[in-house]
């Protein structure tokens, strides 16, 4: 199986119509989607994703944000996929996201940051079991 990475919507993505978008950047550089939802994302879910930031100041306001609106989860899996779609979603730092990228195309501030994207192989292993169960992924090929 090759690699696969959790990539997230955030909640003002959803809401700034970027969805499709963001798809289409992660289908063009030639990845494969292999699941795909939204939904409002639980409180149970957002505490075990963001665990290791419980004692950052902004925590309380990150799952505000987070719980602000739907969030489009997905699975993309591919060749490097984790490293690569952390090159084209940029710095965690808007201000620091370069122009081309995700975050450097569509935001301003780290608060609100569009996007998520899984930060190592094992991370994304951890996330994906985390927000989708097993049968919600699938396994395909491109048709002959
Ligand atoms: P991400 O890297 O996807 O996951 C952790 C998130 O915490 C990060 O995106 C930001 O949305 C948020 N975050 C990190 N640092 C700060 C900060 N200093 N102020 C507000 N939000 C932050």
């Amino acid at each position: 199986i090759q690699e696969r990475t959790l990539i997230a919507v955030k909640p003002d993505g959803v809401q700034r119509r970027l969805v499709g978008d963001i798809i289409s950047r992660f289908e063009k550089r030639g990845f494969k989607l292999v699941g795909l939802k939204l939904l409002q994302a639980p409180e149970g879910i957002l505490a075990a994703h963001y665990h290791d930031l419980k004692r950052k100041p902004f925590y309380p306001a990150l799952i505000r944000y987070m719980s602000s609106g739907p969030v489009i989860a997905m699975v993309w899996e591919g060749y490097n996929v984790v490293r690569s779609s952390r090159a084209m979603v940029g710095e965690t730092n808007s201000a620091e996201a370069k122009p081309g990228t995700i975050r450097g195309d569509y935001s301003v501030h780290i608060s609100r940051n569009v996007i998520h994207a899984s930060d190592s192989v094992e991370v994304a292993q951890k996330e994906i079991s985390l927000w989708f169960h097993s049968d919600e992924l699938v396994d395909w090929e491109l048709c002959d």
